[in-house]
């Protein structure tokens, strides 16, 4: 079978964020709550005290110090940018005053990463909040996507020359429902009317972070591009489906995982970032998914969707990066394959005229993946927990290699 090129001017990355690598997260909602003990169920509606095996985040993987190597490591792996994270609770740990020496920090985090010839993603919201944010209401406050474009404006002012691509907030949508819907994380709110409203103050504050961001001076006088990242999973009617409206569900889900969120922030992203991991087949209105190859988490490996969701969003005519696209595989069996069979699936994406503009793979380390806690190991580099020491995968070699000749061999 012929390889599969990639155009030359690629993005080639990793993927990260500050709560799950860095370590010692203290001013933010989520160090508040995990330190708590306190847990809600929803089986049962209620706050009690830990029923899952969540564990604190601690000192996580400790790149809040250890960034050069992790850095050192990108370089290792032939990329040619990186996505990490900024974190809203140590910029502004109070509201309305910024913290000097974190914005110093941020720096040089940011410093040197361009020094090693990476170009620099930067989310600014994943996930955590600032404890004073969340006490006011979080999310839900009419103001809360005010208050995010002010913590914009002040990351656009201070770091404009060392980002090349702001990513305003990650995975709204997860976000909401894992937070205001489902109730497993802060603050714990299982309610269909908070998870909408919440929603909407997200995707006003996209949109206000872009206009704070674009109205911001440039050295330069290059304004940088500003995306949203965006979970998308796709949905469709199994094989064996003989209800009709499986094929209606699927569309549905499709159109509020995707469309409906696009449309609250039309004309306020200049590129898309794509996070992809799972599909999900609906028969009988019910997921059933085929017994197939499924990741430590039992997430169904299916490149495909991927490729369908590419062409999905090609008709919003933006540029798009994969901003994450990983597994869960301690034993780095599966990993390999995943990433062979979903470039395959970028590659023909672009084929078929996708603007398919970078990928990067989450992750570059094992780190905290939020109420699982440790266990799931996402990382092409594992972390021992003890002694945090970093230890390149099999599979780190197979990506270093793509990244460095753009070329996919089948
Ligand atoms: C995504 C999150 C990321 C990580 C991966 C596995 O939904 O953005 O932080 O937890 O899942």
């Amino acid at each position: 079978m012929k390889p599969y090129f990639f155009p030359k001017d690629f993005i080639w990355g990793t993927s990260t964020s500050a709560h799950q690598t860095e370590g010692n997260n203290i001013n933010s909602d989520w160090w508040e709550w995990e330190n708590s003990k306190k847990y809600f169920s929803p089986d049962s509606g209620t706050v009690s005290e830990r029923e899952f095996p969540l564990e604190p985040s601690g000192i996580a993987c400790d790149s809040y110090n250890r960034y050069e190597e992790d850095f050192d490591l990108c370089v290792d792996l032939n990329n040619n940018a990186v996505r990490i994270s900024i974190e809203w609770a140590r910029i502004e740990p109070e509201h309305g005053k910024f913290d000097e020496n974190e914005i110093e920090h941020y720096k040089k985090v940011l410093k040197a990463a361009r020094a090693r010839g990476l170009k620099t993603f930067v989310t600014l919201h994943h996930f955590t909040n600032p404890i004073w944010f969340s006490k006011i209401g979080g999310w839900t406050n009419i103001n809360s996507p005010s208050y995010f474009a002010k913590y914009a404006k002040k990351c656009a002012e201070e770091f404009h020359d060392l980002i090349d691509v702001f990513l305003t907030i990650n995975e709204p949508q997860v976000y909401v429902y894992m937070s205001y819907f489902h109730g497993i994380w802060p603050p714990n709110k299982m309610s269909t009317v908070l998870s909408l409203w919440a929603q909407i103050n997200l995707a006003r504050a996209n949109n206000k972070a872009y206009d704070a961001i674009k109205g911001s001076p440039y050295k330069e006088g290059v304004a940088p591009k500003i995306g949203i990242v965006k979970n998308i999973v796709w949905y469709e009617a199994s094989m064996s489906s003989k209800n009709p409206l499986d094929k209606l569900i699927a569309k549905i889900l499709h159109f509020i995982g995707s469309d409906f969120f696009f449309l609250m922030i039309k004309n306020k992203f200049d590129l898309i970032g794509l996070n992809y991991y799972f599909t999900n087949r609906i028969e009988n209105l019910r997921t059933k998914n085929p017994d197939d190859v499924v990741n430590d988490l039992g997430w169904w490996i299916y490149p495909k969707g991927l490729f369908n969701i590419l062409l999905s969003l090609k008709k919003y005519n933006v540029e798009i990066y994969i901003t994450e696209n990983g597994l869960a595989d301690d034993k780095d069996e599966k990993r390999e394959y995943f990433i062979r069979e979903m470039l395959k699936s970028c590659s023909e994406a672009i084929q078929k005229g996708v603007n398919l503009k970078g990928y990067f793979h989450w992750s570059l380390l094992d780190n905290y993946e939020w109420h699982h806690g440790f266990w799931p190991c996402f990382g092409l580099i594992r972390v021992d927990r003890k002694t945090l020491e970093r230890t390149k995968r099999p599979s780190f070699k197979y990506y270093s290699e793509i990244c460095k000749t753009g070329e996919l061999k089948l």
